[in-house]
């Protein structure tokens, strides 16, 4: 253990917590902070390590604004964390979601991006069963954004072109939640300058869709802007780090 690169001492006197304290002995270069204090006064930037379901029955209710997880791929990733597998996956997963909706606030968001992975030639369909329960579990799946990884590895497969993407499936406890859609806007695409430029009778009023979908827009509402609201696909690079990873199981 590289104690240099310690920031703060994890505090473990609590028994629970045993066992998070020789696996966090086995790490080197985390950062970590007492999880046995009281985390209303958690100091920003700062990561708790161990295992989320104990770490998260130390929070209190209604505490947290954000939840941002990447859970296991199944047992994708044997060799660098352990993992469950795919049958197992929905029965691990939800009390892990039952104490992130305790911890989240009313207001709060809960994102979790996740992969099915292919079995047997088939998706494995762990991720959509997971989505109902949760909805039993009384979540309310609000949005999914698409991760597009713009640098995913090229390859050849039998049935199947490469995976470029992941799911980012966005649950909330209440129909209304903190979302700040000002602060992410994003400027104009240059269609907007060919389109923008001429517009016809319609482009100038209202246009309901022809479907009765009760989708409609306004084109003429864009002339003369320079930000738009951005869309739910998210073009990002994956990064990687040299680091191993906590194994948990
Ligand atoms: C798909 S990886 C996420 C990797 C992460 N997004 C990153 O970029 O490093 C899954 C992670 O979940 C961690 N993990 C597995 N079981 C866990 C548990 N019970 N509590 C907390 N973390 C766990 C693994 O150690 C691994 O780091």
């Amino acid at each position: 253990m590289k104690k240099n690169k310690i920031k703060k001492r994890i505090d473990l006197t609590e028994k629970k917590y045993d066992v998070v304290k020789s696996k966090v002995a086995e790490q080197s270069g985390v950062y970590v902070v007492s999880v046995s204090s009281t985390h209303a006064q958690i100091p920003l930037d700062s990561i708790v390590c161990g295992d989320a379901l104990q770490v998260l029955k130390s929070f209190p209710a209604d505490f947290v604004d954000l939840i941002v997880t990447s859970p296991p791929y199944a047992d994708k990733r044997q060799n660098s964390y352990g993992g469950i597998h795919p049958e197992r996956y929905v029965q691990w997963f939800l009390p892990i979601a039952q104490e992130l909706k305790r911890v989240l606030k009313p207001s709060g968001t809960f994102v979790l991006n996740i992969k099915e992975g292919v079995s047997e030639g088939q998706r494995e369909t762990y991720v959509l069963e997971l989505i109902l329960e949760m909805k039993r579990q009384g979540w309310l799946w609000t949005e999914e954004y698409i991760w597009h990884k713009r640098n995913s590895y090229p390859g050849k497969w039998p049935n199947r072109f490469r995976d470029a993407w992941e799911h980012c499936l966005q649950f909330n406890k209440e129909k209304k939640f903190a979302m700040y859609q000002e602060s992410v806007m994003v400027p104009m695409s240059d269609w907007a300058k060919a389109r923008l430029k001429n517009l016809s009778e319609t482009d100038k009023r209202r246009d309901e869709s022809k479907v009765g979908s009760g989708f409609g827009k306004k084109i003429a509402n864009w002339v003369g802007r320079r930000m738009a609201y951005p869309d739910n696909v998210l073009h990002l690079a994956t990064e990687s780090c040299s680091k191993p990873y906590w194994r948990f199981n």
